[in-house]
């Protein structure tokens, strides 16, 4: 089996619980305030590591009171953490207040991510031999991206990205690409085509195709998620009926299990279908990191 290099943010999730938003102006006290590591990038590599990859991780922590923990978290789950550097300054994090409705305000501050360089990531991400495939989101700078992006391609391992939060980019781009793997809305603004259901999710599909990808995975939350590549394979994976607790992190955890059933020799039918059985599990929990499955709750769920 293959090892697993997620690129990606590292972020602490400070979460206040208020009873309703302050106004502009106003002050309020919280409920209770907690800290969770979290991040897209970081998420996807636990889950990954979780669903029983070998995993590493590129990235940056700052240089305050945060980034123990932030590491901490990362080798609780058995992600290798040398190549996580440490950069002056605040570590990542967002600050996030949830009203009783359960509705959220998000302010994302990027910290170290922001100051990933390309020279920082592709060096690690190039000399890989037995890297299987790097994990890549939008959540670093986009030079840093398109250069792990660049070196992973060229030393043979296979590039996956989910370009999220949405962000469009350029036509040379999707040749590098081996996995694209996008939300609806993700998809609606890099393809340009409205996604909602599978068929509409195909054309979009089709589109990427069109450009270079070798495979291309349109999730579709409740509804499931749609496989297309190269060679014609398409493949429509409903989800599992669960009742959601809170869908915080599902894509990030399809898309952590998937790479590692991936790097595991498993189908794309056979590794999205143990994707969506994690997700699932991720989405009857509270939480980020906290509500992603190990490898045995996903095995049997699927049994
Ligand atoms: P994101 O979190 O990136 O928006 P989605 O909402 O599309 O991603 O969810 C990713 C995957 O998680 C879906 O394809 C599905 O397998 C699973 N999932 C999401 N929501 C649910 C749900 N309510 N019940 C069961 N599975 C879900
Ligand atoms: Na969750």
């Amino acid at each position: 089996m293959g090892k697993l290099l997620v690129v990606g943010s590292i972020n602490m999730d400070i979460v206040s619980t208020v009873s309703q938003f302050p106004l502009p102006g106003e002050t309020i006290a919280s409920v209770r305030t907690d800290f969770f590591p979290g991040g897209k990038g970081a998420n996807q590599a636990v889950a990954a590591a979780r669903a029983g990859a070998d995993c590493g991780m590129i990235g940056a922590v700052g240089d305050d009171s945060f980034a123990a923990a932030l590491l901490a978290a990362l080798q609780q789950d058995g992600i290798a953490t040398e190549q996580i550097l440490r950069k002056p300054g605040s570590s990542g994090f967002a600050i996030i207040t949830v009203n009783e409705e359960g509705e959220n305000h998000i302010v994302l501050t990027a910290g170290a991510n922001g100051q990933l360089t390309a020279e920082d990531a592709a060096a690690g991400a190039g000399n890989g031999a037995d890297v299987f495939a790097v994990l890549l989101q939008n959540e670093i700078p986009w030079d840093t991206n398109f250069a792990v992006m660049s070196s992973a391609h060229s030393s043979g391992a296979r590039v996956f990205y989910n370009p999220a939060p949405a962000r469009a980019f350029p036509d040379h781009v999707f040749p590098l690409l081996h996995t694209l793997i996008m939300n609806e809305t993700e998809a609606a603004v890099i393809t340009g085509l409205a996604v909602n259901d599978e068929h509409s999710a195909k054309a979009s599909a089709e589109w990427a195709l069109d450009k270079g990808v070798e495979e291309v995975i349109i999730t579709l939350g409740a509804k499931g998620c749609f496989y297309l590549n190269k060679q014609g394979q398409a493949a429509a994976v409903s989800a599992f009926k669960v009742k959601p607790v809170d869908t915080t992190a599902a894509g990030d955890t399809f898309f952590g299990a998937y790479a590692a059933a991936s790097a595991d020799g498993l189908s794309a039918e056979d590794a999205l279908t143990f994707a969506a059985a994690a997700a699932a599990l991720a989405v009857t929990k509270q939480g980020a990191q906290a509500s992603i499955p190990n490898k045995a709750d996903i095995e049997a769920f699927l049994q």
